[in-house]
């Protein structure tokens, strides 16, 4: 009796941690920083759906301005390992920017492997010339 109840109590807590694990594998929440050394941080987890950050970038195009902290905001699927995307509204230039990509956490560390567009104002003519494309991998500064 002693040994089932041992054994029923073993198997309770490796379902409970595992559970655990899942719910938890790569969570958006938190500090970090992409290949060029821009950092973000991002407020909330994947359990709510929605979250926001800031994000400070090394790298501008722009000449003469100062470079300072923009806000996030993005969504994000509640699951292991999640997609997510968000919008960097640059504070210092009349520019947005979209990131879409997915939270992995695997043998290759707990990374967020994105691609994004920047648009920059422009004429209607010069639509794609002010587009502009590229990709990033983050990872959580500790
Ligand atoms: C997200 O998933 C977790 C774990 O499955 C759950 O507890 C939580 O209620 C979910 N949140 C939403 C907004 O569905
Ligand atoms: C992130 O938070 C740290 C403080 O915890 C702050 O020093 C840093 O400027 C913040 N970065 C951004 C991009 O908001």
């Amino acid at each position: 009796m002693k040994n089932i109840i041992l054994f029923s109590t073993l198997v309770l807590l490796f379902q409970v941690a595992l559970y655990t694990c899942q719910t938890q594998k790569c969570n958006l929440k938190g500090k970090w920083k992409n290949q060029l050394g821009s950092t973000m941080n991002i407020s909330k987890g994947q359990n709510d759906g929605y979250f926001t950050g800031s994000y400070l970038t090394t790298v501008t195009r722009e000449k003469n301005v100062e470079i300072k902290i923009s806000p996030i905001s993005g969504v994000v699927h509640n699951s292991s390992e999640p997609i997510f995307a968000f919008l960097v509204k640059w504070s210092f230039s009349d520019s947005i920017t979209s990131f879409i990509g997915q939270c992995f956490d695997d043998d290759k560390g707990e990374r967020l492997e994105t691609m994004w567009l920047l648009r920059a104002k422009a004429s209607s003519s010069e639509n794609w010339a002010a587009t502009r494309v590229g990709s990033d991998v983050f990872r959580r500064l500790t």
